[in-house]
């Protein structure tokens, strides 16, 4: 499903990632672990098209990636999260998810006149699927709290939930767990356990290896930028 061949990264004279490859099969979640400084979020950057690599190659469905914008790369089915927390914090659960739901023609004005109806079954159909995605991520009975009155844990897992709006076929997660109570990496690693019984695959980047390669079918390990270790998982 997705390639990483040889990709490097320098910034100035600092190499961070130094040749890193890693392959990805269908359904899967992968494991990305390193320290500190290893090279784990500016691979996630060049794979989901924020970096440039300086050399290399990501194919995803063996075509090639690494020249497309980064909305464009999520439209494919790539979305990400950051290591730090993205929600909008006026806005309600439901609308934080209705906010990044595909394809809105509510948006584009001669829609909203000439195609009325098709804008209020694009936008029940969305409702839907938020409703749905709150219920699997076991939110519903906050649908309607804004986000900014939200937990961190809380926020972390509508953050999985917004990536789930978008219909993805691979998600890439940028640390979900740290500083989370041990209850709550629980649920999020609970949470992405069934999204993957659901088809999505995953690549999970996380310093708390053991945790991390505990979901995973294939681990990774950087240093230094470059691959030190590759296993099999669960
Ligand atoms: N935009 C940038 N400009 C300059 N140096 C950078 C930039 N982004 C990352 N680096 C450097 O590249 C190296 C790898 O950083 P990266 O953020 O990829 O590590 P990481 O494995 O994600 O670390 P962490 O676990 O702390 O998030 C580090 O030495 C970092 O300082
Ligand atoms: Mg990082």
């Amino acid at each position: 499903m997705l390639r990483v061949e040889n990709v490097s990264k320098s910034f100035g004279g600092l190499t961070a990632v130094a040749g890193v490859s890693l392959d990805l099969g269908d359904n899967q979640v992968a494991g990305l672990v390193g320290r500190n400084g290893s090279g784990k979020s500016t691979l996630l950057h060049i794979i989901t098209g924020f970096y440039k690599e300086d050399s290399g190659w990501v194919l995803f469905q063996d075509k090639p990636i690494q020249d497309l914008p980064h909305d464009a790369i999520s439209r494919l089915g790539l979305p990400r999260t950051f290591q730090q927390v993205r929600v909008l914090p006026f806005l309600s659960m439901r609308e934080n998810l209705l906010a990044v739901a595909p394809d809105q023609q509510g948006e584009n004005i001669l829609s909203v006149f000439f195609r009325p109806r098709l804008i209020g079954r694009q936008e029940r159909e969305n409702r839907r699927r938020a409703d749905e995605i709150l219920q699997l991520m076991k939110l519903e009975h906050l649908a309607e709290r804004p986000a900014d009155e939200l937990s961190y844990g809380w926020e972390r897992l509508l953050e999985l939930g917004r990536v789930l709006m978008c219909r993805p076929q691979l998600v890439l997660l940028d640390e979900p767990s740290p500083g989370l109570a041990p209850l709550m990496v629980e649920e999020i690693f609970d949470r992405i356990l069934e999204m993957n019984r659901r088809k999505v695959s995953f690549l999970l980047v996380e310093q708390n290896a053991r945790k991390g390669l505990s979901v995973s079918h294939r681990g990774y390990v950087l240093e230094q930028g470059m691959n030190r270790l590759e296993g099999t998982g669960r």
